[in-house]
């Protein structure tokens, strides 16, 4: 499903992108602009400016700028979708889905369901009050009241219907219990509460709304799993839900996030200090998991049990993560004593003992030569070249950059092949891509070194209204090829029709589409311009008529080319454009 363009328009032209980010970073108002230390990098003067009338940030410092919707995808973390659905909710929008292209009527965004999980939540975390037996439960695990309330835990009583006769008041809501596996039903047409005598442990989504449960026996049963999960919903998919992940993103800076198998894990990690950690939710961790954090964090601890089943589950997560491991981006292992999970460890060892563990993680490259190595004879020669083939594989998963080089390093070290020979031995040619593309800032360049469309195009976003006074517009430029002259077209398209456009709001219509980079570079530039406080009406209309004038030329080239089969229209036309080529 898509959010429909129009929608995002609309959005951007009612909410306040001051309001927004002044919700999270103190703003300050200078001039016309609000300021503040920039949120994105470490400074002490404030060069992070917000500026209401083009709906905007730039930081002058370190480059990164955007509108409400970017803000919030950087600084929260958020996914587009998430992002638009924040924003909405602030100013109370529905937001509106795209079908078949065209624009169409809302279609539900699950409030209800939303809402019917996050009673729930409230009703297991009073029943955890009001049980002995749960709160005892939790005690022997050693849980202090403090980190129960911060995990949102509660506790799921034994009855078959208590869950059912609280909130599935009427068939509308039966449905949204039996939607979001709260309750499920028999054959028999019998419902009855899915959770029953458990501790839960609620699963929250990027933006804190509980999407799911996890739910732990109090005590073990023969014919019962030991934790039960809410299934599948329209709200929870699981292989893209990371336990403790809301809580643990709300730390800044985040360093790094620990990757440990176990609810109980992030719940003990969290209550000795130790708040980074997250949980898979009982499936290795996926590409989304890692897209995920990636995003937000440079370091990621994989933290395994040390028996066979351990090494096997590491070794499944360095595959998945190869792709993954560009610049700046580390990963590390850390194998516990067998036995011991990490909710077991932190309280045996402290926090100062599970730290140093973590200290003491095995880097990446090191797990897989390690592993690699083990199964060859490093001794003999050919032991030596059978370790780059075992290693070829691998490397080539690998993104091109210095961590590939790295490793080449390592491999050639450690097997005496020459450097280069193992480079071509690996073939960049068919290396794979990082699946995850960093934004990255392009510095601002020179204002004058812009093409003529690039020029135009920085200043229409600066002041759109400019579009207003220009006649014809779409006629005289109809010739050219240049780069992006489509993109021109568009925006002045585009800021005609719809007079009251923002920067930031311009940026978001062409979010996702093949301008959407371009846009963003040349919106940057406009701070530039304001910077050097150029005639922008000036530089504007020059480049416009030069373009005409490039448009016209075009187009007398061809004319002349075949003057002897010209019709007599093409004749006058002719005419009517040398004297405005000569005229000049
Ligand atoms: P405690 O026994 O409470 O300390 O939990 P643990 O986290 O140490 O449990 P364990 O190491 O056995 O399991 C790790 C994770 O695997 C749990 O947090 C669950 O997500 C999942 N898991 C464990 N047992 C079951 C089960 O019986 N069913 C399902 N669906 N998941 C389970
Ligand atoms: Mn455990």
């Amino acid at each position: 499903m898509r959010i429909s363009r129009s929608f995002i328009d609309e959005l951007m032209s009612r909410v306040d992108i001051v309001d927004l980010i002044d919700s999270y970073v103190s703003l300050r108002k200078t001039g016309q602009n609000f300021k503040a230390c920039c949120p994105f990098h470490t400074e002490k003067t404030p060069s992070f400016t917000v500026s209401p009338d083009k709906q905007f940030y730039y930081c002058f410092g370190c480059g990164v700028h955007g509108s409400a919707i970017g803000f919030l995808m950087d600084y929260a973390h958020l996914d587009f979708m998430g992002a638009v659905h924040e924003l909405a909710s602030r100013i109370g929008m529905e937001v509106v889905y795209e079908q078949g292209g065209s624009t169409s009527p809302p279609v539900a965004v699950f409030d209800d369901l939303y809402q019917i999980m996050a009673q729930a939540a409230q009703y297991y975390r009073q029943q955890l009050r009001q049980s002995q037996v749960a709160i005892d439960y939790l005690k022997k695990r050693g849980l202090t009241g403090e980190i129960a309330r911060d995990f949102g835990l509660g506790y799921a009583p034994q009855s078959w219907n208590n869950l059912l006769k609280l909130l599935g008041t009427d068939s509308e809501q039966r449905i949204r219990l039996l939607k979001t596996g709260l309750i499920k039903q028999n054959e028999a047409g019998h419902r009855y509460d899915h959770f029953r005598d458990r501790i839960m442990f609620p699963i929250l989504d990027r933006r804190g709304r509980v999407i799911a449960f996890g739910g732990r026996l109090l005590v073990n049963k023969k014919n019962e799993p030991k934790y039960l999960n809410s299934p599948e919903t329209p709200l929870f998919q699981k292989g893209h839900e990371l336990y403790g992940w809301y809580l643990a993103r709300k730390i800044r800076p985040l360093q790094k996030i620990i990757i440990v198998e176990g609810y109980m894990d992030v719940v003990a990690l969290a209550q000795y200090g130790i708040r980074y950690a997250v949980a898979t939710l009982g499936t290795a961790a996926s590409r989304e998991h890692l897209t995920q954090l990636f995003r937000s964090v440079p370091e990621i601890i994989f933290c395994f049990d040390g028996d066979e089943a351990g090494q096997k589950a590491a070794w499944r997560a360095l595959e998945t993560v190869l792709p993954f491991l560009q610049e700046g981006h580390q990963v590390n292992f850390v194998f516990l004593p067998q036995g011991y999970d990490p909710d077991d460890l932190v309280r045996q060892e402290g926090t100062q003992g599970f730290n140093s563990r973590l200290d003491q993680a095995t880097p990446l490259s090191k797990f897989l030569f390690d592993t690699l190595t083990q199964q060859v004879d490093m001794n003999s020669l050919d032991g030596r070249a059978r370790l780059v083939e075992l290693a070829k594989p691998f490397l080539k998963r690998l993104p091109l950059g210095i961590y590939l080089d790295l490793i080449l390093q390592q491999l050639s070290e450690l097997t005496h092949v020459n450097l280069k020979n193992l480079a071509t031995l690996i073939q960049k040619g068919e290396m794979s891509k990082s699946p995850f593309v960093k934004k990255k800032f392009q510095p601002i360049a020179n204002f004058g070194e812009l093409s003529l469309v690039h020029k135009a195009i920085v200043c229409l976003l600066h002041k759109p209204e400019l579009s207003q006074s220009l006649e014809h517009p779409h006629e005289k430029l109809s010739n050219l090829k240049q780069q992006n002259i489509k993109l021109l077209l568009e925006l002045i398209e585009f800021t005609r029709m719809n007079p009251k456009l923002t920067l930031g709001a311009i940026c978001e219509h062409w979010r996702g589409t093949s301008f959407e980079q371009i846009i963003n570079h040349l919106a940057a530039q406009n701070t530039h311009l304001t910077d050097i406080n150029v005639n922008i009406d000036k530089v504007f209309f020059d480049a416009i008529n030069r373009l005409y004038e490039d448009d016209a030329n075009q187009r007398f080239m061809f004319l002349t080319q075949k003057i002897t089969e010209l019709t007599i229209e093409e004749k006058q036309e002719l005419k009517s454009i040398m004297t405005l080529v000569s005229g000049k």
